[in-house]
């Protein structure tokens, strides 16, 4: 994990992506249906997503990363967006998470869970950590296709070979390779939702 990657992302989140985070916030707000409590967003990068979903509950929000250069960046997006209270940043795995049994309502993840080295153990962790009545969304995706068209467009001129690599990320890692680790973390509460534009697993405990 490297400053470069985590400022090349910053860069396309503040980019091309920049439309996702504020739409993605409200559609996870409406799938979950939680605005109160505490918000876990594993493999948050720059804090987007998170900061995105404070700005719009009374969320306490914890922006969790494996890459320690994200901390920067999250703190100050969080700036930024005027929304540094009841905002952390921190470096972790989502492996071994740094939190209590049943402490986060609400759990999200984007574009992070094709990189985990062993999903079974980070899907034990999100139902280790989540609280009864918890819900984890994790999963990637650009809430419509008329945004994923846009970013499609815009990410052409900044790195070509992405969509080609987007389009095999989804093809290589079939929802049963999710299920698979999902069954072998003892998970039974969930649904994968699949879409052209997006693929949603969602965890209850
Ligand atoms: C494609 S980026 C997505 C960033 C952000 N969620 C977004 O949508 O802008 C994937 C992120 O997952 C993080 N990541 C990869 N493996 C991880 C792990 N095992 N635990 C926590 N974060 C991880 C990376 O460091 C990176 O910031």
């Amino acid at each position: 994990m490297n400053k470069e990657q985590a400022l090349g992302m910053e860069k396309i989140a503040k980019g091309p992506f920049a439309p996702i985070y504020p739409a993605m916030a409200k559609e996870l707000i409406e799938k979950s249906q939680k605005k109160n409590g505490v918000c876990l967003d594993i493999g948050g990068g720059g804090g987007q997503l998170g900061l995105n979903i404070k700005a719009l509950t009374n969320m306490e929000v914890v922006n969790l990363d494996i890459n320690p250069f994200t901390i920067d960046i999250a703190i100050e997006n969080a700036k930024e967006m005027g929304q540094t209270e009841n905002f952390q940043a921190i470096a972790a795995d989502v492996q071994a998470l740094p939190m209590e049994n049943d402490s986060i309502d609400l759990c999200v993840s984007r574009g992070s869970y094709w990189f985990w080295e062993d999903r079974a153990q980070g899907f034990r962790e999100i139902k280790r950590v989540l609280k009864k009545d918890g819900i984890a969304i994790i999963g990637c995706g650009f809430v419509s296709n008329e945004i994923l068209q846009d970013v499609i467009k815009k990410m052409a001129t900044v790195k070509p070979e992405w969509n080609e690599m987007r389009i095999n990320m989804f093809k290589n890692n079939p929802v049963e390779d999710f299920k698979r680790a999902l069954i072998e973390a003892s998970i039974d509460n969930f649904v994968i939702e699949e879409y052209s534009h997006s693929r949603w697993i969602i965890i209850r405990k």
